[in-house]
């Protein structure tokens, strides 16, 4: 596959720029900023190294990596990890396939390579090879077989400022938290319209989240931005999905059958975590075919929890109206098929929102000992922020306006505790959801959180100006 992004060579991005960001002409528009000094060419060794689970991750992960062309095979080393400096004596060779990207720093190649067979609930090392010799070895974990507790982080859109402010909220995330499992993406990893120029914008998203990415499986759901603009003969417009996701994310290819691949579930210790495509489904045409897998991968779930993962938000907390085709298909599947956790992104701002009548009618039914659910979340890493609607401070049980977030959920048996942290690692916000017989109850943790982060006026929420926009 081609890229369609204008070539410029390297050398010619240099000229233009000096010591200033460089500019080039980009699909869709006029010129776009470049990254200073142009560091994210594709070289001899492997970067962009992402690990995915399989559709069974105590089986099958799959990484995806880049090199040059010079190095046309995919080739993976894969061992059991021992404790000693001797995992190549024991390293199984394998191989993938291999995808050509052509984009403003040149040629280069993705690589997949698919890890499969593997044994349950055992650690693993694996290192990828470029022309130059191979990466380091990389450790991960394949999940239990069986339910058994872990842990996930779940990012809203990092989107705007990637490397510049959404790194060091998945860095603290990493850093506040130990042994994450699993990492859900709701969407608008980057923006691919005239932030930054695309490929660049992949490599800061690679480099914000560093090697994490390369030792825990990514669950990422494809938003708005990882579609790209195309001109319709007739002179409007369409949109088709970008050339970096295929090539960046291994992903299960169980998904709808129209778009397998954006959508896709996997079994993690007790969790089915299913992936869906709102773009898809909103503009090109596939909302039927989304809802019917939907409802079908719910029926078949064995799993305890059962968490939906996309996009535009079923109730929003920045645009005038919710999100009326994903509100009228998706959410009465998720409530027949009771649904425990509904996690979004698309809005730039924070809403855990468990009824739609509206905080105060929930936070009633919670005393009265009613069941609940599902769980809606929207949240946002990176920097670009919108303004809270007018139904935000009312309906959700907490809101947050300019503010970067991400959230770790423990999962147990019959518990969820779902945590969100502001970016400087401060709690913002959780709940317990309990499982019973009749549902699950959810309580409010009684740890102290910081209070309601919203703008006042043009004040922001950390007293400099509001940065957050309105929608
Ligand atoms: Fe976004």
């Amino acid at each position: 596959m081609r890229c369609r992004f204008a070539l410029l060579p390297l050398a010619a991005g240099l000229a233009i720029g000096g010591s200033s960001l460089p500019a080039h002409a980009q699909e869709g528009g006029g010129p776009v900023p470049r990254s200073p000094g142009l560091p994210y060419a594709p070289k001899n060794l492997p970067d962009r190294i992402v690990l995915t689970p399989g559709a069974d991750p105590a089986r099958e992960m799959a990484v995806a990596f880049r090199t040059d062309t010079a190095q046309a095979a995919s080739q993976a080393q894969l061992a059991v990890s021992v404790d000693g400096p001797t995992l190549e004596e024991k390293a199984v060779l394998i191989t993938g396939k291999a995808m050509p990207v052509d984009s403003s720093y040149g040629p280069a190649l993705y690589h997949q390579v698919r890890f499969t067979g593997l044994a349950p609930d055992t650690a693993y090392a694996y290192r990828v090879k470029g022309a130059a010799g191979w990466s380091e070895w990389y450790q991960f974990r394949t999940a239990a077989a069986e339910a058994k507790p872990f842990r996930f982080l779940y990012l809203g859109d990092v989107q705007n400022g990637i490397l510049t402010y959404a790194s060091r909220v998945i860095r603290q995330a990493f850093h506040a938290n130990g042994d994450i499992r699993l990492v859900v993406h709701a969407g608008d990893l980057v923006a691919q319209r005239d932030d930054l120029d695309h490929d660049d914008e992949w490599g800061e998203w690679n480099q914000a989240g560093g090697y994490n990415y390369a030792i825990v499986p990514q669950v990422p759901a494809a938003g708005n931005h990882e579609y790209v603009d195309v001109p319709k003969r007739d002179g409007s417009e369409s949109r088709k999905l970008g050339p970096y996701w295929p090539a960046q994310f291994a992903l299960p290819s169980n998904g709808a059958a129209p778009v397998r691949a954006t959508t896709y579930y996997t079994d993690y210790q007790g969790v089915r975590f299913i992936v869906l495509d709102g773009t898809a489904a909103i503009d090109l045409g596939s909302m039927k075919a989304q809802t019917d897998w939907l409802d079908a991968t719910l029926a078949s779930s064995k799993a305890n929890w059962n968490v939906v993962l996309f996009h535009q938000p079923v109730f929003t907390c920045a645009r005038p109206n919710d999100t009326k085709e994903i509100k009228a298909a998706w959410k009465p599947v998720f409530e027949k098929r009771k649904v425990d956790l509904v996690l979004q992104g698309h809005d730039h701002c924070y809403s855990r929102l468990t009824g739609e009548a509206g905080r105060e009618a929930s936070a009633s039914a919670r005393a009265d000992g009613s069941v609940q659910g599902p769980v809606y979340l929207v949240s946002v890493t990176g920097s670009k922020m919108y303004r809270l609607n007018d139904r935000a401070p009312n309906q959700p049980d907490k809101i947050a306006e300019a503010t970067e977030l991400y959230q770790i959920v423990d999962v147990e048996p019959k518990r969820l505790r779902f945590r969100t942290y502001s970016a400087s690692g401060k709690l913002y916000d959780g709940f317990n959801l309990d499982r019973t017989a009749g549902g699950n109850r959810l309580t409010e943790i009684d740890e102290p959180t910081l209070a309601t982060r919203t703008c006042a006026g043009e004040v922001g929420p950390d007293g400099g100006r509001c940065v957050a926009t309105g929608k």
